[in-house]
């Protein structure tokens, strides 16, 4: 039986979570969580590595690398969803497919937010669920892959 593997990356700030506006984005650390999503993937027979990184270049060479080793990615680009070409062009130069999470919902926050330049190279997207906004990422992802 092939193993699916899906890579969750994080991007900036959100290893602060469960200090970091908790109000915003919940009181669970980013180990938690990604503890969480990993059993929950086990059960599913998903491998689940995951990756975190304060640094646009850095995200961009794990998608690169994502090429060749996952078959699907859950991203939360953090702020870089509102202005990063370069993260975009990534996603399209890998052409894996690219599930958009946020655990806030974006559209309902300030004007900025509003706006994703990921969005609309990305399979689709997942805000505003909190934590579980991974949960269903992840759902949304390895069905889409066909498991
Ligand atoms: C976020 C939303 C972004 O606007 C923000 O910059 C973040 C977190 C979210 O998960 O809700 O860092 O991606």
């Amino acid at each position: 039986m092939k193993v699916t593997r899906v890579l969750l990356i994080n991007g900036p700030n959100l290893n602060l979570l469960g200090t970091r506006e908790p109000e915003v984005y919940g009181y669970e650390t980013l180990q938690d969580i990604v503890d969480e999503l990993r059993s929950y993937a086990v059960a599913k027979d998903v491998e689940l590595s995951d990756f975190q990184t304060n640094s646009e270049g850095d995200l961009i060479t794990k998608i690169h690398e994502a090429r060749t080793t996952v078959d699907g990615i859950v991203l939360n680009p953090g702020a870089f969803t509102h202005y990063s070409i370069a993260i975009r062009d990534a996603i399209t130069g890998v052409g894996l497919p690219v599930i958009e999470t946020h655990l806030s919902n974006i559209h309902a926050r300030e004007p900025f937010r509003d706006t994703s330049v990921l969005a609309p190279v990305c399979l689709g997207v997942v805000a505003g669920f909190g934590r579980n906004s991974y949960f269903v990422a992840l759902d949304a992802l390895i069905r889409h892959l066909g498991v």
